[in-house]
């Protein structure tokens, strides 16, 4: 069960920002008690003190006084501004992922939480991550907003219709806390939660290897992109392409014929799957359907992560940076990090993990397709 924190009623800490809300949260208890209490003793005070003690007394004049107006302006001024800056240095943490985050996704669907990690494992209400490593949460919703909450991690960001939205955290003690849903969203929105488990790395392998891990999102976004959805009769690569280039492209800037630019980054590729007419890019004709309604969220999860692996990007995985993982474990999960990166030379070719000769730290020899 999950500890309670040493303050009654508060979840445990157990995010490396954990510590940080909470200490501006009781920052701004305790200004507000102490307010309270002074308002209220002062009010008692003064109703004793300047009572009725004869009929009809006129008060003393007033002309005011720079010296207390200063006081009264200055101090509270004071007190706001470290609220404003503790308050924004923390959003600011929390809503700017750092680099080599180990990256999952996450689809809210009234009422469960899917969670599919770079390794092909899925998980429903239940999210098992290991405890020490930087892990952002890639998140979008089938249906209506959600809202994604760990409390012992002090993190929420609400999970909207149509758009990408992002949490990180690193979690700092193994164990089990609830993940909750904070935005109403029908009839079982109390319901809608689960746990999150916090692993030690070497646990967190075993429960990797331990678990059936289906096709990863970059092997099932190549799947879509070749065969299901046809996306490659276009964006093949090569001179004859009729689509836009799709290799090296994430995270750069790009041009519309529009005159307009924008960085191509989780949100613009979704975009441009579901809505390519309201972006052309430069040099290219605005042939391409819709493939709104085709598409689940989680297929266009899957397909982001096969054209970001275009570029490689691929999330960072499971166990390839630490040692601990057992050798089965390494060799798929190094299949994950690297060798999926798949070649425009391999296209077409059955064997879709063929090897990256440009990809660093390349294991050559070609992984066999388990599925
Ligand atoms: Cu989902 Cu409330």
């Amino acid at each position: 069960m999950q500890d309670n924190s040493w303050i009654p009623l508060f979840p445990e800490q157990a995010s490396t920002f954990a510590w940080e809300v909470d200490v501006l949260y009781f920052y701004l208890i305790a200004i507000s008690i102490f307010f309270t209490v002074a308002v209220v003793a002062a009010v008692a005070f003064f109703v004793v003190k300047y009572r009725e003690k004869e009929k009809f007394a006129n008060g003393a004049e007033i002309h005011g006084s720079v010296p207390l107006e200063l006081f009264w302006s200055f101090i509270p001024f004071v007190i706001s501004m470290t609220i404003f800056l503790g308050g924004a240095i923390i959003y600011y943490k929390q809503y700017r992922p750092p680099e080599n985050t180990m990256e999952i996704y996450v689809v809210g669907k009234q009422w469960m939480w899917k969670a599919q990690h770079q390794t092909g494992q899925r998980e429903i209400n239940e999210l098992h991550v290991p405890v020490g490593r930087k892990i952002k949460l890639t998140m979008t919703t089938e249906d209506v907003l959600h809202d994604f909450y760990i409390p012992a991690f002090r993190t929420k960001a609400d999970v909207v219709p149509g758009r990408y939205s992002t949490i990180w955290f690193e979690a700092t003690k193994p164990g089990k806390y609830h993940i909750y849903c904070a935005e109403y969203c029908g009839l079982n929105h109390s319901g809608m939660g689960g746990w999150i488990y916090v692993m030690e790395q070497r646990d967190f392998d075993n429960w990797l290897s331990g678990n059936v891990s289906g096709q990863t999102p970059v092997e099932a976004g190549q799947d879509l992109f070749m065969n299901k959805l046809g996306c490659a009769s276009c964006h093949a690569g090569g001179p004859t392409q009729r689509g836009a280039k799709l290799e090296g492209i994430y995270g750069k800037d790009v041009k519309f014929t529009d005159g307009q630019t924008l960085k191509r980054d989780d949100d613009y590729i979704r975009n441009s799957i579901l809505n390519p007419a309201g972006h052309i890019v430069e040099g290219y004709q605005p042939i391409m359907p819709t493939f709104k309604g085709q598409v689940t969220e989680e297929q266009l999860v899957s397909l982001v992560a096969y054209i970001k692996s275009l570029s490689g990007v691929t999330g960072g995985t499971t166990s390839t940076s630490t040692s601990s993982g057992n050798q089965t474990q390494m060799s798929n999960s190094a299949a994950g990090n690297t060798n999926l990166v798949a070649p425009r030379a391999d296209r077409g070719n059955s064997n879709s993990q063929g090897s990256n000769p440009n990809a660093p730290g390349n294991v050559s020899e070609p992984v066999n397709s388990n599925r």
